[in-house]
């Protein structure tokens, strides 16, 4: 019949070098065994204070400081927004943060020697830092939920410089008009958040929480890991909220501290899995961070109980629930991703920006190219040190 002779024909015209033009993020079609997934490494630290300045070090980590009875308490969330700090969402930073971490330590990502003098690490500077993507941990965590996504967008540019993969997220208009459009109170409950982590933090690990303080969500502290997935290996960032114990080795201590509404019906705790958790398991997933605890508030702020999982066992809790999501899943679908991504990244250009776009009614990815300055991310500070 004519239909499959068309169709056969069309099939015999495509070139021989196939490069895709989109990746689908159906679940049913990264379904399978997990992949090889490296045990993250943490190969260093940042500081950001307030006022968003960088610090090579770890002045800004926090410690866990839970109170004596985690089933009886009563942090009252809406305490003290009115003195507030935030920053200014319209400031863009893009990379810029974690890229003045990796000039600050160029040595770390030479994979062959470790150099011992100065004159060494001049010599090893080849340009080349030994890894295939750089981005934040934020960025990677939506890659990894997108296959169950369904209502944000995403968009992501990426350049490739010096055998590098650098991805940086580009805010789309439906996230901005979303941001611009906030109601008051929805404003006011993402201030809940950063309260909470006040109420049982400590700075020094003796000295109680001081939960009268200014609360403000621009100081930070944030790991770096190098892991592996697959042939795709990364260096990421992510916020680390605070640790427990001693600081002999905090990254195994690392705690992601949540808040979330409390739970009285089957339905909210089948919302609160296949929303909620399948977020915070990624997001701790990534760098390897084991305990999140999690404060359950009322609809007026105030958190009655606290809640520890363990990261790794979070998908034990969705395993026997199709509808729910599957980690296998998430982890094959952002390798299937970063694959996608060198192939048709391949122009070795700081100037030139692939974009790749997301959104949850057509399911798949696409790309544009972009050769005109306006997507530009890599700032010149950071080029021309590299290649000095
Ligand atoms: P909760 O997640 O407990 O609500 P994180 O949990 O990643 O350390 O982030 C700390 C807090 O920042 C969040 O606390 C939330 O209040 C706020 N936050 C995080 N991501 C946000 C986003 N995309 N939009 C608005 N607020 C956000
Ligand atoms: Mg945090
Ligand atoms: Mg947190």
């Amino acid at each position: 019949d004519t239909d499959a002779t068309s169709k056969r024909q069309k099939v015999n015209r495509e070139p021989v070098s196939y490069s895709p033009k989109t990746l689908q993020s159906n679940p049913a079609l990264y379904d399978g065994n997990f992949p090889y997934f490296r045990q993250p490494r943490e190969i260093g630290c940042f500081s950001l204070d307030i006022d968003r300045e960088f610090h090579n070090d770890a002045r800004q980590l926090r410690y866990y400081f839970p109170p004596d009875d985690t089933k009886r308490v009563k942090f009252d969330l809406t305490k003290g927004y009115e003195k507030y700090i935030k920053r200014d969402d319209d400031v863009k930073e893009r990379l810029d943060i974690l890229l003045k971490w990796v000039l600050a330590n160029r040595e770390k990502f030479n994979l062959h020697k470790k150099p011992e003098t100065k004159e060494e690490i001049h010599t090893q500077k080849d340009g080349n830092l030994h890894t295939d993507f750089i981005t934040w941990r934020g960025h990677l965590t939506k890659i990894l939920c997108t296959p169950y996504e369904n209502r944000e967008d995403w968009k992501m540019a990426v350049s490739l410089f010096n055998g590098t993969y650098y991805i940086s997220e580009v805010e789309t208009e439906e996230s901005r008009d979303r941001r611009k459009n906030m109601t008051s109170a929805h404003k006011e409950m993402t201030y809940w958040g950063y309260k909470f982590e006040q109420y049982v933090v400590s700075a020094d690990g003796h000295t109680p929480p001081s939960t009268e303080d200014t609360v403000n969500n621009i100081e930070g502290y944030c790991t770096v890991v190098r892991t592996r997935l697959n042939e795709n290996s990364l260096v990421f960032s992510g916020e680390v909220d605070c640790c427990r114990g001693d600081n002999t080795k905090p990254s195994k201590n690392y705690v992601e501290l949540k808040t979330s509404r409390e739970i009285y019906t089957d339905r909210q705790y089948r919302n609160f899995k296949r929303f909620k958790l399948i977020k915070w398991w990624a997001q701790s997933f990534l760098p390897g961070l084991p305990t999140i605890v999690a404060g359950f508030r009322d609809d007026d702020g105030v958190v009655t109980k606290l809640e520890t999982y363990e990261t790794m066992k979070i998908p034990d809790l969705v395993k026997d629930d199709p509808y729910m999501w599957n980690p296998s899943v998430c982890v094959n679908f952002c390798d299937k991703f970063l694959c996608f991504v060198k192939q048709v990244v391949q122009k070795d250009d700081p100037r030139c920006v692939y974009l790749f776009e997301w959104n949850p009614s057509s399911k798949r990815i696409i790309y544009t190219v972009h050769e005109d300055d306006q997507q530009t991310f890599l700032p010149d500070w950071f080029l021309e040190e590299m290649q000095k």
